[in-house]
């Protein structure tokens, strides 16, 4: 007997199609998890697609490379774009929907608004990727409005940028719950990105390094060493390795990122250092008490 072949996950490419097909799982009475993504996807993106399975009844990917978040300078160009691939990974994963919008969807002609939250994007990332966050928060706001889902899952690799979006949510009432998921590692501790790919033979071997100066540093202020000591031994270490340069080794408090003297809330180690031309970053919690 023939056996039918499951249908294809269906990409749409406008809003008013993804509003349609999420109107009808609603009338079904299902819920429903976003999975925002710039595509490139890798382990990371598919814990995020993982987590939304199995606490929704429908997932919603998204695969948006958004220009405005990118600065003079960065990669946008070099971005790795290979849809046919990463639809096929979301698939095996369980996504029910795909949603790839052009830039034209994204921001029509004339397109005027820019969403910022203050406070959160000043420092560590946003002090060396001018305008990044409010791209970030624009495009974000534009898609938890668009799919309006229960709820929408961030990698805690961008651990600032989880922070910014759950401000943001909370600020503008979007009715969403924001799940952060813990960063996929290699087996050498380099966490996921889809920039890994941009590294040569030699700068694989170093990247490692970041993570270890990470959870060294994090070790450190747990046994009691002075936090900017801790940080600058940190830094040190990620040059000594072999990183180009180091934009910001630092730890903070988990909740508000502002700077902190001792470990009295949860706090975070957060980095951002520069190996050849391709900038990484990583960051590793450290529990108080
Ligand atoms: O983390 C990312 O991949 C992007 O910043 C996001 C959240 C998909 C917005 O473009």
């Amino acid at each position: 007997m023939a056996t039918m072949a499951p249908d294809p996950l269906p990409i749409v490419r406008t809003v008013a199609e993804l509003r349609r097909r999420i109107r009808t799982w609603r009338d079904e009475g299902r819920s429903i998890g976003l999975v925002p993504t710039m595509g490139a996807l890798h382990a990371g993106h598919l814990a995020l697609v993982e987590a939304s399975t199995r606490a929704n009844d429908r997932t919603v990917a998204t695969i948006f490379v958004n220009p405005k978040q990118f600065g003079a300078g960065e990669d946008l160009s070099r971005y790795p774009r290979r849809e046919a691939e990463d639809v096929k990974a979301m698939e095996r994963q369980g996504t029910n929907l795909v949603f790839a919008p052009t830039v034209d969807e994204m921001y029509p002609k004339r397109h005027a608004t820019t969403v910022s939250v203050t406070g959160l994007t000043e420092s560590l990332e946003g002090a060396h990727r001018p305008g990044h966050f409010n791209g970030v928060t624009t495009v974000v706001t534009k898609l938890l409005l668009q799919a309006l889902a229960d709820r929408a899952y961030f990698g805690e690799k961008d651990y600032q940028q989880l922070v910014v979006i759950t401000r943001m949510a909370r600020d503008l009432d979007i009715p969403v719950e924001i799940v952060g998921v813990p960063t996929v590692r290699e087996a050498d501790g380099l966490a996921l990105s889809s920039r890994n790919e941009y590294l040569t033979p030699a700068e694989r071997a170093i990247a490692p390094a970041l993570h270890r100066g990470l959870r060294d540093t994090a070790e450190a202020i747990i046994a009691g060493t002075p936090i900017r000591e801790a940080e600058e031994n940190g830094r040190a270490a990620v040059l000594a390795a072999g990183f180009t340069s180091v934009d910001y080794l630092a730890c903070r408090s988990a909740d508000d990122l502002e700077p902190i003297e001792t470990v009295n809330r949860p706090a975070r180690v957060l980095a951002a250092a520069r190996l050849g031309s391709t900038r990484l970053i990583d960051n590793i919690a450290v529990p108080c008490g």
